[in-house]
């Protein structure tokens, strides 16, 4: 019986490895989406075949030095444009039963927008159609940060309005022929990350690129409203013109913050750090369409206003909430928050809501090559409270969420040349177990709707800003000769949803 759970005044238990878990009699919610996830610049390669047009990510990996810490490229990686066939096939018989993937706008449209690429189109059929053959359910993205080389250099691609209308051109056509196998649909992936992740905003490091701060947030709040409006309007066709057999949100970057201290300036630390993060995009969702007051308020003229009409757009648009909780953070407050926006180094985020450190909790955070890295850093119980966190206080007009990412990257594990080590990722297996764990616990004991839960990611790939030195794969790739391996974590992630009632 779950009664120090179930009693709210007893408020939260710490965190308890899953091999002595109570939770084993308690079983997922029929329907409960899960499975792996993933993105076409990091797991696809061939970045030229088959008449696909660059990036913003082609660009960047290979023309700045530095902007991925290891200056590798996605044209290579885990070529899973060629290799879907067995990659559908080891999920199918490792028994996955979905599959969460990006199409890439930049191979359906090689210019952003005008003609389409016919032979990348047969390839997302055939995919599709593999998919459908094993029946695997799939979870598809219409954009995970591949932005069009060829709108960035005609209009600056999310620094301006033009980007709605291609967007959704875009968007409008995979879905219509697509929405026949989808249940689900992502529109964009974490706009929280529209800096160089997508837009290519400079800010930080590059901030000499601009002339102050002051316009380098102007740029991040600019392409934030672009791409809130670009889901939005796809969004609202899809309900009211198109009427979509499925549902359809977008994917939220966001972790869990816990307060330092009782004080108030602790306290005030959290809350501006779920209006910065998550606020930004979601409050006018599940409200009154619009941006919070404290980001008004703080940012003034840097932060767009939405008319009336963006409003009600804006407002309804998403089905379910979507988030990809990594960690968890301690948040301190600071005194000066009106300075914040002039920050250098992240100019209007997030110093605007304090400092913040990064909580462990299973266990301490290890050796990591990177302090600064988020995903090194095991916080099961975070996850658990998060939940609480936006369904109950933040967003409680959300009707359920889903975790759509979660996963770990051994910090040096590329650089182990055994095999066998690498396979015997007991961290990373602990990692998913915890989290499991506690995302059960959240719907057992809490009530949190949770109906979905995605492992980042299907196999090793190009991570953002680091390149392929970070795996977070549940199967290892070995780049030399393309093979995949399942690690131990990944057995025991599926062993995990057999033992609750989810099995494929
Ligand atoms: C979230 C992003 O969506 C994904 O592209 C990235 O690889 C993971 N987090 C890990 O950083």
């Amino acid at each position: 019986e779950p009664s120090a759970y179930s009693d709210p005044a007893a408020g939260f238990h710490p965190y308890i490895p899953s091999y002595f878990s109570n939770l084993s009699g308690y079983s997922l919610p029929e329907g409960f989406a899960w499975g792996v996830a993933s993105s076409a610049y990091q797991i696809e390669g061939a970045a030229n075949a088959e008449g696909k047009g660059p990036s913003i990510w082609d660009f960047l990996s290979h023309r700045v030095v530095n902007q991925v810490a290891d200056n590798t490229t996605g044209d290579v990686v885990g070529s899973h444009y060629f290799l879907y066939k067995q990659d559908i096939a080891r999920l199918k018989g490792l028994g996955v039963p979905a599959f969460s993937f990006s199409i890439s706008w930049p191979r359906i449209f090689p210019f952003g927008k005008g003609p389409i690429n016919e032979e990348a189109v047969q390839h997302y059929d055939d995919v599709m159609a593999e998919l459908a053959q094993q029946e695997l359910k799939i979870a598809p993205v219409l954009f995970h940060w591949d932005t069009p080389l060829a709108l960035f250099n005609e209009y600056g691609a999310w620094s301006d309005r033009q980007i709605v209308d291609d967007f959704f051109n875009y968007a409008t056509f995979i879905i219509q022929r697509y929405d026949h196998l989808v249940e689900e649909w992502f529109t964009i992936n974490e706009p929280q990350y529209c800096n160089w992740q997508y837009s290519y905003y400079p800010f930080g490091t590059y901030l000499p690129l601009y002339n102050n701060a002051t316009q380098g947030a102007k740029a991040r709040f600019t392409c934030g409203h672009y791409t809130l409006l670009a889901h939005a309007k796809v969004a609202k066709w899809y309900h009211e013109e198109f009427k979509g057999r499925g549902r359809i949100t977008f994917k939220n970057s966001g972790n869990y913050f816990e307060a330092n201290s009782t004080s108030e300036a602790d306290a005030v630390s959290v809350q501006r750090n779920y209006d910065f993060v998550l606020g930004w995009f979601n409050h006018g969702v599940w409200n009154d369409g619009d941006y919070p007051q404290v980001l008004k308020d703080t940012l003034g003229d840097i932060l767009p206003t939405l008319t009336d009409d963006e409003k009600a757009l804006i407002a309804g648009s998403c089905d379910f909430f979507a988030i990809d909780p990594y960690t968890s953070y301690y948040a301190f407050g600071i005194e000066d928050f009106d300075s914040c926006v002039s920050n250098t180094s992240h100019p209007g985020f997030p110093e605007c809501a304090g400092s913040t450190q990064l909580a462990p909790d299973g266990f301490p955070a290890g050796p990591s090559a990177d302090p600064g890295a988020s995903w090194l850093y095991d916080t099961p119980t975070g996850v658990r409270r998060f939940l609480n966190v936006i369904t109950k206080e933040l967003f409680p007009a959300v009707p359920d969420i889903q975790v759509t990412e979660f996963g770990f990257a051994e910090p040096f594990e590329s650089e182990l040349t055994s095999l066998q080590t690498i396979l015997w990722d007991l961290r990373r297996t602990d990692y998913y177990q915890g989290y499991l764990d506690n995302i059960l616990a959240a719907i057992a004991y809490d009530g949190v709707n949770v109906t979905g839960a995605w492992g980042w990611a299907i196999f090793d790939n190009f991570e953002w800003g680091s390149g392929v030195s970070t795996r977070f794969g549940l199967q290892h790739v070995n780049y030399t000769d393309l093979t995949r391996t399942p690690k131990a974590s990944f057995y025991s992630f599926i062993k995990w949803f057999e033992d609750h009632g989810a099995g494929a």
